[in-house]
This record gives C-alpha cells, structure tokens and sequence, in this order.
C-alpha cells in the first residue's frame, strides 16, 4: 500500500504513470489519502435556502446529507444509520426537521442527534445511551460564494486556506453582481466508465484538444477556432483555471438584452475589481482540486463533480449556475445553451465523453496499463502571474493557453498527497 516519490509521477510531473487510472489498490489509497482529506464539493446554498432544507450527495463513495438546520447552520452527515447503516434519507433534497431510518425506524434530528427509537425501553432496557449513536458529522463544513465544501479531516486547514488564490478567481466568476448566483434547474446525473482524474485533468487545462476532439462543434460554428492566445493559471493546492483571451467577447453577439445584461455586470465587475480584472470575466474553465471543475464562458457556467464508482467508473453531477439577477426569460435561453453543449445530452459533452471511455478502454490490459503518458507540453514557460498581467492577479501562469503546465501542477499535487502518509 504505498510507492516512493517520483515512482508513478516523474519529478516535473512531464510523465505520469498508466496505472494512475487502472489501478486497484492507488484507487484504493486515494480514498484514504486525498477524498477523506481534502475539501470536496457538496452543494449550492440556493439549494438550502430555508432552515430545515436538505439535500443528499456524496463524499467521493460516501453518501451523505447536507442540511440547514434550525438554527440556519450548515451541516454533514454520513447518509447511514448508525443502528445497521442504512440510508436514513432516500430524497435528493426536500425540506424536514428529522430523518426516520426505512429499516427499524430510529430517527434522528437535523443536528444528527437520535431522538427517538421504536420501542425502547421494551427491546433495550433502560440504560441504552442515545446519545452515543448520533450521525457521524463531517469535520468541517463551509461556503464560499454560494458553493458548500465540506471535509473529513479535522486537521484540514480553512476553506479559504485550502482554495488559496482560487479565492481571486471565484470572486470573479461568483461575485461579480449584486445577488450572487443561483444554482438553475437541478442536476444533470449521469455515469461513464472512466477514472475520475480524467476528466478533472482535462477541465485543469486541456486546451489541446478542443480544436480536434471538438472539431465538428467548430465547423458547425457554434463555437470559433481556438486561438494559442490564452493563458493557464495554477493557482496552487492542484487549483488551475485557463481562458483564451478575448473569451468574455465571445458569447455577446449571441442576443440583445443578454448584452445589455452583461455590459451591466461588467460595470459592476469594474466598479469593484479594476478594468485589468473585469476584463478575465469569464474566467474560462478550471479544476478546483480534486474533483470538481467548472467552466465559465459568456453562454453559461457549469459546475461539475466527478464522483469517483470504482477506478473505471465515475457519476457525473453537473449543474447550471446563473446571475440571480438574471432575468428569467434570460435565464431559460442561457438554460438552453448549456443544455445544447453540455449535460448528457450535450455535443461537447459527448465528444469528451466518447475520447474520455476510450483511454480507459485501451489501458485495461495486460499491457496497457504498462508505461508511462507524455504530459511535457510547454514544461519551462511558466512564470508568476502578477508578473506577466500586474496586481492583482495571482498563482503562476503560462504565456500561451496550450500548454500542461496545469496537468502538471495537478499531478504534482496528487503525488505530492499520495506519498505524504508515508513520511
Ligand atoms: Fe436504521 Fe435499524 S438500520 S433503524
Ligand atoms: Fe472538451
């Protein structure tokens, strides 16, 4: 159960070892190592908005229930009873102030607590403690920006802490109007047969691959030829986030009033961050380590997680979040692109899904899942990012949008968490 530093993951992360994606026993110490360490992702608060709303996801395998309580506190539990384990909420989300096991029927409260069990004093006697069997809480439990992360790690330092200088570039895509954002019409769930690192890789900074694995979407025009003029950020923690520039331009051709709409927001983005800033807006797409990406264009925003099923199988959960202060004719239009592009009914999604399934098809051999991939495009061009765009932008960045410098960063920081229990 453990490798040496350097042994699956060279030195500059330029080659990363095949068996990262097909292997048993890493997709095992991943769990351990990075899902029960880091900060995941488990909801939006438009999802949560009055006292006593829940909601189920996971924690990588783990289920869990996300609520708001009485007291309007965010909290996590592990979606399993603690009398036999089973799932004490079977609902996506709803609204309730306790939560009765389907099994025998103990049921607890929104602060986790067992209030009551069928029969008590007649099958357990009177010395059974209730208070002992409360839901396992997570450690930790925060937001930024409308967005929840929660952890199983006591030690884990603050959400803040562990996004870093991501923080700058969410409030750019988050913060950026007055009212915040609204997660739009639920989730999109579907499930593909790959590891769950390849899609996080490929939203870090795979512009590569857009012109080829997208070309069809290009010659229909719905999207224009992606131009080399970009940039890749690395924000650290295995953060990454890349745009071409002139990406904000891009979507403002697309209907009048969504113009006006977003003049609208760039004022305030300006009004607030300084024109150098604004003019990142939309930040492009990105990977908030480990698992949750997002894409940010002038048509819409998408966040995703990538729920690891197995080393070659993840669920997919993505999600549409809109400008509350979007108009609601606005908001079904911008409901409708992402739903031509992205979800599984999408086109790009589907080119990605297609490319995706392939690579986890040709290493489950024998053979290949012996050997190493190349990841060394652009190794050397990278610099800080305050240095090539001035205050105040932040992380380390490339001059040119095809490069892996974010692939890079994000192995790094996968072999970097993998080793550690080893010290
Ligand atoms: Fe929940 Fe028995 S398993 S009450
Ligand atoms: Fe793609």
């Amino acid at each position: 159960g453990s490798f040496r530093s350097g042994e699956l993951v060279n030195a500059d992360a330029s080659a990363v070892d095949r068996r990262l994606f097909v292997d048993e026993e890493l997709y095992r110490l991943e769990q351990e190592r990075i899902f029960a360490k880091c900060w995941l992702f488990v909801g939006h608060e438009s999802q949560l908005e009055a006292n006593g709303s829940f909601l189920t996801t996971t924690m990588a395998e783990d289920p869990v229930l996300v609520v708001r309580d009485k007291a309007g506190k965010l909290r996590g539990y592990l979606n399993s009873c603690t009398h036999r384990g089973t799932k004490i909420c079977r609902a996506d989300s709803g609204r309730s102030s306790t939560f009765k096991c389907p099994y025998h029927g103990w049921t607890f409260n929104s602060e986790g607590a067992l209030m009551s069990v069928p029969r008590l004093g007649q099958v357990y006697g009177e010395n059974f403690d209730r208070s002992k069997h409360s839901l396992r809480e997570v450690a930790k439990i925060d937001s930024i920006h409308g967005l929840i992360f929660a952890t199983w790690d006591p030690a884990a330092p603050t959400l803040r802490e562990y996004l870093g200088e991501m923080t700058f570039y969410l409030d750019l895509m988050l913060a950026r109007m007055e009212g915040g954002t609204e997660l739009l019409g639920g989730l999109h769930k579907w499930t593909i047969g790959v590891n769950w690192k390849i899609p996080a890789e490929n939203f870090a900074g795979d512009h590569y691959h857009v012109p080829v694995t997208h070309g069809a979407g290009v010659e229909m025009g719905y999207r224009s030829q992606l131009s080399n003029d970009g940039y890749c950020i690395h924000t650290g923690n295995g953060h990454s986030i890349g745009s071409e520039r002139g990406g904000a331009q891009q979507g403002h051709a697309v209907q009048t009033e969504y113009k006006g709409f977003m003049d609208n927001m760039r004022a305030q983005l300006v009004a607030k961050y300084g024109e150098k800033a604004a003019a990142f807006v939309p930040v492009g797409v990105g990977t908030i380590f480990p698992n949750l990406s997002f894409m940010d264009t002038a048509r819409f925003r998408t966040f995703r997680v990538w729920h690891p099923r197995g080393v070659d199988k993840i669920e997919i959960h993505s999600c549409l979040i809109v400008d509350r202060a979007l108009p609601e004719d606005l908001k079904r239009e911008v409901r409708k692109r992402y739903s031509l592009a992205f979800g599984p009914s999408g086109i790009f999604e589907q080119d990605d899904g297609d490319v995706w399934q392939s690579i986890q098809d040709s290493m489950r051999g024998r053979i290949g899942r012996q050997g190493w991939l190349n990841y060394e495009m652009g190794v050397g061009r990278e610099g800080p990012t305050v240095d090539r765009y001035g205050p105040p932008f932040v992380g380390s960045t490339s001059d040119i949008l095809m490069t892996e410098a974010n692939q890079r960063a994000y192995y790094r920081q996968w072999a970097k968490l993998m080793t550690e229990g080893d010290r």
